[in-house]
């Protein structure tokens, strides 16, 4: 099966009160442990790339080669979608050439009538080739590959006058932050996300930050229009505690333990353990 827009998946999630994952990949073990588990329960998957990713993949053309290729060979028949994330303006105009089938154009750090004027013109050019275009009012808190947001609460009508231009998602801050949550942290802003929600009709809403959220947090953002939880940082962490314990335990130091495709291997279990807990909190098994 051919990358699909994002679209379908998350109005069927909005409609079914579930969510999609959004799950970043940074190499093959990633990406096919992410493929491999989202076929095995049968659920929708959002594959997602960060700007210095794509880089370190080598470029967005070898991404989107790999993960079409991968899709094809592992016979994956669920809908996936090729998704950049936290897109800058040049960085969308890249993927789309590069084959990608969805698109985060992140215009919040700039003044509003800014972003809505480079988010009009992507939703033409991704409407025109059939490509979702996620776009992010309200920064989110926290470090991603080297995007810097200070995590403040989205304004419910300026989210309104982006998502009345037609892109298919909205990000909107709610309070939450990338990588692991301070033990400060206040929680998410459910006041923010009602009004929002209010504000913006049946436009699937994006959690981002999905790593360490409370489930019960994870229900009620459901609840109230999230249809799409972006996942990064707690892959990396269970990957590198397996892989770490693989190595400490010695098992690179007996036989053949040292080749890559047995050192990386407990890693791999790792990531797709953590994904298939994801698709249950989040309740897209079964729904490809
Ligand atoms: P975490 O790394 O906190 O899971 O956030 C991922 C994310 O929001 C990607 O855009």
């Amino acid at each position: 099966m051919a990358l699909v827009s994002a679209k379908d998946m998350l109005e069927k999630a909005r409609a079914g009160k579930y969510a999609v994952g959004q799950f970043n990949i940074n190499n093959l073990e990633w990406t096919k442990s992410i493929l491999l588990t989202a076929q095995e329960l049968n659920s929708p998957v959002i594959l997602g790339v960060s700007e210095g990713a794509g880089k370190y993949m080598t470029g967005f053309k070898t991404v989107a080669a790999m993960v079409s290729a991968m899709i094809d060979e592992l016979k994956i028949t669920v809908p996936v979608a090729l998704h950049l994330d936290h897109g800058t303006y040049e960085g969308c105009y890249k993927c789309i050439e590069a084959g990608f089938s969805s698109i985060m154009f992140d215009g919040s750090h700039f003044p509003i009538e800014e972003n809505i004027a480079k988010t009009k013109e992507l939703v033409e050019v991704c409407n025109k080739k059939g490509l979702s275009l996620e776009a992010e009012v309200g920064a989110i808190g926290g470090e991603e590959d080297g995007v810097v947001g200070k995590g403040e609460c989205a304004d419910p009508d300026e989210c309104k006058k982006i998502a009345d231009l037609g892109v298919t998602m909205l990000a909107a801050g709610i309070g939450n932050i990338h990588g692991k949550y301070p033990a400060d942290w206040a929680g998410l802003s459910f006041e923010t996300l009602a009004a929002v929600n209010e504000k913006v009709g049946e436009m699937p809403l994006v959690l981002h930050g999905g790593t360490g959220i409370p489930t019960d947090m994870i229900k009620k953002a459901i609840s109230l229009g999230v249809a799409k939880i972006n996942v990064n940082t707690e892959c990396q962490l269970s990957f590198q505690e397996a892989t770490r314990k693989y190595i400490e335990d010695g098992k690179d130091l007996v036989g053949k333990g040292f080749d890559p495709r047995k050192l990386l291997a407990p890693g791999c279990q790792a990531i797709r353990d953590t994904v298939k807990e994801k698709m249950e909190i989040f309740g897209s098994i079964g729904k490809a």
